[in-house]
């Protein structure tokens, strides 16, 4: 089947131009303006003659002219294609700037988000896979036999039904799995109608708040957090009050001193990110008095808790709150993978029309196909199988990784967060963390400066380790590597 794509040629039957002439300029300027590129095929003479409703000599005339120029070439077998041998657009006369043509920036105004970042950040330590890469599951261990049977099961029973727009809430099957296993691993209270799939937290987050958030509304965010999370709230045009937290997470108390009348607070009870805290019981208790009180609300980010080693995973706050307070939201992009852009939202039942408005106004719903696959793939048990291998795997790699870093650092380092999750941190004083990742990332150790989890002053210096992508044969030596450039910086 041809891959070629007809560009845009507009036939004008009145012109004084030929009609073969017409075509000719039309595919002249689609290459030199880079809408067509070296190497592209284009259609085969007949197909453009049907598509444009002329007769195919006008369209042979073209072809040979543009062939004889040297801006077409045909080889047997491979079809006519525009000439590889064409200088790159910039030497045609039409500088690109990575496909966009430059235009004076003053002459045209875009929306001003003042908090949110000017450009996309691509950090170094943000670069590659492997050693200490934060959020990096262990792909290598992922059950692709059982998902790609599904993944062929629903390709080839496709029904009119599974292509047709999918329910705002998500797929039913899907979202009555996830109820189950919340109520059951997580302890939160909720009912298949009050689930909603969403593409991941971040997505998650960014309906909630605008359903229940208006422009200048305050939000607490914990110090240090998560800081994808920050823009959402950005981007929504709130105020964030960055409140500290500590060994028994979110300061709640500092959060009413600082400012009592924030609308939310967005918090990662079971697993603080990034320092690894678990709120405790008498903060939570505190967190939802203050909700109740204030009239506010609680996100309640519960990205890695099936991961726990040292104890049972912790309940979630969500099943503690009497008032309907909570948003409790969930991802499927630690226990999976990041990639499949899954996650889900339990609503308080009076709020689930509002959520659906507010999707419905952008994204609908995730593809179908995935949600079909992931309900069959808990349905079938593969899920919670998978969860119970990767706990232990990820228990193994990161004991590896704790005593790799007490036998080269030492009490140099405090390391904390590792009772959970896939990563850990270590605080390390003295050190210019941000330099120190730059530096490792060239080494390829993809580990994350602690202070860029920071907003304001006083950021802790270290690193957030990932260990879920590391072979614990391999974490040794990372470590190793990594004292050798803290050693050579500090010389
Ligand atoms: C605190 C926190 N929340 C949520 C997520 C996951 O986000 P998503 O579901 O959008 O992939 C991450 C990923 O790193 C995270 O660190």
């Amino acid at each position: 089947m041809s891959t070629a794509i007809t560009p845009i040629i507009s036939i004008d039957r009145k012109a004084r131009r030929p009609l073969h002439a017409q075509i000719y300029d039309g595919y002249r300027d689609a290459i030199v303006s880079g809408a067509l590129h070296p190497g592209q095929r284009v259609p085969s003479t007949r197909g453009l003659a049907t598509e444009l409703g002329v007769s195919r000599i006008p369209v042979l005339g073209a072809y040979a002219q543009l062939t004889a120029e040297g801006y077409f070439e045909s080889r047997t077998g491979a079809g006519t294609t525009v000439s590889l041998s064409l200088p790159d657009q910039s030497v045609l006369g039409q500088p690109r700037n990575g496909g966009f043509i430059r235009i004076n920036e003053l002459q045209r105004t875009v929306a001003r988000h003042p908090n949110l970042p000017d450009s996309v950040a691509n950090p170094p330590w943000r670069r590659g896979w492997g050693a200490f890469g934060v959020g990096q599951v262990a792909v290598d261990q992922f059950p692709f036999r059982e998902w790609n049977r599904l993944v062929a099961r629903h390709s080839r029973g496709a029904s009119a039904k599974s292509l047709d727009y999918g329910h705002t809430m998500g797929l039913k099957d899907l979202r009555e799995a996830v109820a189950s296993y919340l109520r059951t691993a997580r302890g939160v209270r909720c009912e298949a109608e009050q689930i909603m799939i969403v593409s991941g937290s971040q997505q998650a987050l960014d309906i909630s708040v605008r359903v229940l958030l208006e422009p200048g509304s305050r939000v607490w965010l914990e110090e240090p957090g998560y800081r994808y999370a920050r823009h959402v709230f950005a981007l929504n045009r709130c105020r964030v009050v960055p409140v500290p937290v500590d060994d028994e997470g979110f300061n709640v108390a500092r959060g009413m001193k600082l400012c009592r009348k924030a609308r939310a607070a967005l918090v990662t009870p079971s697993h603080q990110y990034p320092l690894g805290a678990t709120l405790s019981a008498a903060r939570r208790l505190q967190l939802l008095d203050w909700a109740a009180r204030s009239g506010s609300w609680i996100l309640e980010d519960d990205y890695d808790s099936d991961y726990r080693y040292e104890s049972m995973p912790i309940a979630s706050l969500q099943g503690l709150d009497a008032n309907s307070r909570v948003i409790y939201i969930g991802t499927f992009s630690k226990v999976l993978f990041p990639s499949l852009r899954l996650g889900y939202v339990v609503i308080p039942g009076d709020l689930v029309d509002r959520f659906q408005i507010v999707r419905l106004a952008t994204d609908i719903g995730p593809a179908t196909f995935s949600q079909a696959v992931l309900a069959d793939f808990i349905g079938e048990g593969h899920f919670s199988r998978h969860i119970r291998r990767m706990r232990m795997l990820y228990r193994e790699r990161r004991n590896v990784l704790v005593s790799s870093i007490e036998k080269e650092f030492g009490h140099r380092a405090t390391v904390t967060g590792e009772k959970a999750g896939m990563h850990l941190c270590v605080v390390l004083d003295g050190v210019k963390d941000r330099e120190i990742a730059a530096r490792a990332a060239q080494a390829k150790l993809w580990l994350q400066p602690l202070s860029s989890s920071y907003m304001g002053k006083g950021a802790l210096q270290g690193f957030i380790l990932g260990f879920g992508s590391t072979r614990p044969s391999e974490m040794p030596s990372a470590v190793r590597k990594l004292k050798a450039i803290l050693d050579a910086e500090s010389r």
